[in-house]
């Protein structure tokens, strides 16, 4: 047993002999463990921005992995071309039976899912879920508009308190199980983070805290990362953190599970008009022109449903921080949604709102200091490839490469001394954005592994943002400083104190 750890933990150690001149953190010279605990402690990003502040732009945060804070490292190691491929931090993430689109290291699988799924995503795809989209907008603006009505009638308040991160959890819930599986979950409607799921296709469902099994399985297989060959023993550690959630990683399976089994209910298959995700999913074939089993159905709806809804609802709700919170932003913001937007279309459609210059920067300036996607994604050169020089240091087969988004999309060098404030301003091009900042940004990725559900994701965020600042007006009550979290993505912690009133434009919104 001794010997087995021993060789465990010093195979890393000689398999990266070579670059033992790369500084870091002492315990990440010779064990995964500096990594895990700063995934435990949810603060990966920030750790790993505070080892660049001291050792430079090289940081060894893994026997085995180097952290490169270098723009000219992003296309070397993401590019289309290189060959690298995602390292074995994946394989926390990946199901008993399939991997996924997300998940899949193979080089060739990957190419295939994608293939058969990309026209899910095309621009003529997303228009045509533009419709449910702005439909759960309705809904959730009725609701808003609710809370306005009843705390300014009880309370005699002007403004409402609202508690604005689950709103918008329940809003991306219900966008994305309507796109993904024809139906929303319907957390719009019942006020609550709830969906069913079912352990197997032929087990009962039950109901479970959706986003909160969404943000527990992100965590734990965020961490399980750093040490994936012990995912199966992970139930079994002294800390609730692992066993609570390895149960969200089943229970998240379950609703899928539960979403696939209701979708292909023989009744509602003849009865279906709509063109969703699953359907789509359905069209799709596999290598030998099969179509997909059930179990790989479910497998990539789960992925579209874990990427799809936690990304926006965070960004959205730093959205709503940095506006509210940014003197001079809220009023600049509301009047060229305004400007766009037809009297009285109180959901304004993407056609309205797609060319609204600081729409668009307010949205990338939130990508750029929130950054929802904070850590280096990690890639391996492949055995069997020859060594690369990146930024004139020398990589071999094996060596995992990173470029930290947190630490990239806040360097002073790159985004000038103002680059922790929120300036929406930066982003236009006709005065202060550079080349070197266009080429530092990347909320979505780069390279063949990158986003697939960009266009949605944009077209979401703006119909969803411009609707909210067209209806409300917000303050914050005092001087706060909002908190992260960090799981596989950056989360606020929550945004309970912003305040919203309706009087804006409520005269012409019909209540529902
Ligand atoms: C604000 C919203 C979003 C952001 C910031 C975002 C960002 C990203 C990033 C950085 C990756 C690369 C992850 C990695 O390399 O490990 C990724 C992958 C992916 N995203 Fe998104 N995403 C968003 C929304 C969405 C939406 C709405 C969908 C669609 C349902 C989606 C589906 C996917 C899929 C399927 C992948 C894996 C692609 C592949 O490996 O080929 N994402 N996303």
């Amino acid at each position: 047993m001794l010997a087995a750890l021993v060789v465990y933990y010093t195979l890393p150690v000689l398999a990266s002999r070579r670059r033992r001149d790369i500084p870091g953190p002492f315990l990440a010279t010779f064990t995964n463990f500096w990594l895990f605990y700063q995934c435990r402690r949810k603060k990966r990003s920030l750790a790993v921005e505070l080892a660049h502040k001291k050792y430079g732009k090289f940081v060894r945060i893994q026997p085995n992995h180097i952290s490169i804070a270098a723009v000219d490292a992003i296309q070397a190691i993401y590019g289309h071309g290189n060959g690298f491929l995602k390292s074995d931090y994946y394989d926390a993430f990946a199901g008993p039976k399939h991997r996924s689109i997300f998940n899949t290291r193979d080089r060739d699988e990957h190419s295939r899912k994608r293939r058969a799924v990309s026209h899910i995503f095309s621009a003529k795809s997303v228009g045509q879920f533009e419709q449910y989209i702005c439909n759960n907008i309705r809904i959730f603006v009725g609701k808003w508009n609710g809370l306005c009505d009843r705390q300014q009638t009880e309370v005699e308040a002007t403004y409402a308190q609202i508690d604005a991160l689950p709103w918008f959890s329940y809003l991306s819930f219900d966008i994305i199980g309507d796109l993904a599986f024809g139906a929303p979950f319907g957390m719009l409607s019942s006020e609550d983070d709830l969906a069913d799921a079912c352990k197997t296709v032929d087990a009962a469902p039950t109901c479970v805290a959706a986003i909160e099994v969404l943000n527990r399985q992100g965590e734990v297989s965020a961490t399980l990362g750093c040490y994936p060959q012990l995912k199966p023993f992970s139930k079994y550690f002294p800390d609730t953190f692992f066993q609570y959630g390895v149960e969200a990683i089943d229970n998240m399976a379950g609703i899928a599970i539960e979403r696939v089994k209701r979708r292909l209910n023989p009744d509602v298959l003849t009865k279906n008009t709509r063109v969703d995700m699953l359907a789509k999913l359905m069209e799709s074939r596999d290598e030998h022109g099969d179509k997909l089993s059930r179990d790989e159905l479910i497998t990539e709806s789960l992925t579209f449903l874990v990427a799809g809804s936690n990304t926006t609802a965070v960004t959205l709700c730093s959205v709503l921080y940095f506006v509210v919170s940014t003197p001079g932003v809220l009023e600049r913001l509301q009047g060229a949604i305004d400007e766009a937007v037809s009297p009285g279309a109180d959901i304004p459609s993407f056609d309205m709102v797609k060319h609204v210059s600081y729409l668009q920067w307010v949205i990338w300036e939130t990508f750029r200091v929130h950054s929802a996607f904070s850590l280096g994604l990690p890639r391996q050169i492949p055995k069997g490839n020859a060594p690369v020089d990146i930024c004139e240091q020398t990589f071999y087969p094996g060596d995992v490469l990173s470029v930290p988004t947190y630490t990239l999309h806040h360097s002073t060098d790159i985004w000038g001394p103002d680059a922790e404030a929120f300036i929406p301003e930066r982003w236009d091009p006709t005065t202060r954005l550079t080349t070197h900042q266009k080429d530092a940004f990347m909320p979505f990725g780069v390279g063949p592994r990158a986003c697939i559900g960009r266009n949605l994701a944009e077209m979401e965020l703006k119909c969803i943002v411009a609707a909210v600042f067209r209806n409300f007006e917000f303050k914050l009550e005092q001087d706060i400083r909002m908190d992260y979290r960090e799981g596989f993505i950056r989360k606020p912690s929550s945004l309970k104190w912003v305040e919203a009133s309706w009087d804006k434009h409520g005269s012409a919104y019909q209540k529902l």
